[in-house]
């Protein structure tokens, strides 16, 4: 069985021969993908973005939710703030995916969108309980093949990290209400900071945007060191910045990039070639990602 798994790597992977999948260096993806074939589950572990990764970029034209268009969409938030919040996003998110500048460009920028939308959302007065309402309320989704690649890796013992620039709370609920919070799943993101009444009075710990996650994975060289025997890595992202989500994992082996280009594709996509192993274009499934998992597993 395992040799046959071996010799069936790539070239007869059907979800890789679609028109959507760009891959710069077929050779490279075609041993990465042996390899982690051969060394098998019990070396594997998945580090992921949720916004736009996990999460769908659009259904039928129309862009969905992300965690904090849940909360700036939700009834709960007042029309002069929703305003504030389209401006931000209308003036950083072109930013954010501008393919000219460079990253350590954008950081002041994606410093200045992310503190903003902080202390506008705090001034909303959000309680605890409104979230539940707020998700159920937004067309926030996640990518067909989610519940799938969830509970399977949950079976498997396969440890996934969740790393995300949006909202730790609303990323948990959109999860459960789509899907289930599984024990094997770690979320590092910005977590709401509720008072005794149950009251939104801020964001706890150090801010993560979407250009400084590689900072982030260093405050979790912890959690890394515990799997520090898991040395192949699948990562999915959407953004340049996604790529140093793995940052400081130690005796990593082998890495296997997989990017969804959501938006801004023509500009894009020769970066992301460069950049990701596999290049995922308008793609609102996780069929490649399950298809190499259902050979590695
Ligand atoms: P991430 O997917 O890299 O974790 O980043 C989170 C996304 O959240 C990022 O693509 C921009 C988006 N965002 C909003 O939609 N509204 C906001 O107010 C902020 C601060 C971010
Ligand atoms: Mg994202």
């Amino acid at each position: 069985v395992k040799i046959y798994k071996v010799m069936s790597c790539f070239s007869q992977m059907e979800e890789l021969q679609k028109e959507n999948v760009y891959i710069k260096d077929a050779e490279r993806v075609e041993k990465l993908l042996c390899q982690l074939i051969q060394d098998g589950k019990s070396k594997l572990q998945i580090i992921t973005d949720f916004d736009m990764t996990l999460s769908r970029f659009s259904i039928n034209g129309k862009r969905c939710a992300t965690c904090h268009n849940v909360l700036e969409n939700s009834s709960l938030v007042p029309e002069s703030k929703k305003q504030v919040l389209d401006e931000l996003r209308d003036t950083y998110y072109p930013i954010e995916i501008n393919a000219k500048m460079t990253i350590e460009e954008k950081i002041p920028f994606m410093m200045e969108w992310w503190t903003k939308a902080q202390s506008t959302i705090v001034a909303c007065n959000f309680r605890r309980e409104d979230l539940t309402r707020a998700v159920r309320e937004s067309n926030a989704m996640l990518r067909d093949g989610c519940d799938w690649q969830f509970s399977t890796l949950h079976e498997h013992k396969v440890p996934m990290l969740i790393f995300s620039a949006g909202i730790g709370d609303i990323l948990e609920e959109i999860i459960k209400q789509h899907s289930q919070m599984y024990a094997n799943m770690r979320v590092v993101s910005n977590y709401m900071d509720f008072n005794h009444d149950g009251m939104l009075v801020g964001f706890k710990g150090d801010l993560v945007h979407t250009y400084n996650k590689n900072e982030g994975a260093l405050r979790n060289s912890d959690y890394f060191t515990t799997l520090k025997d898991r040395r192949n890595i699948i990562l999915m992202g959407d953004s340049m910045g996604d790529l140093r989500m793995a940052d400081g994992v130690p005796n990593m082996q082998h890495i296997l990039k997989i990017g969804f280009l959501n938006d801004n594709i023509e500009e894009r996509l020769e970066k992301y070639k460069e950049a990701y192993d596999i290049v995922l274009v308008s793609d609102s499934t996780m069929d490649v990602p399950n298809a190499i998992l259902k050979k590695i597993l």
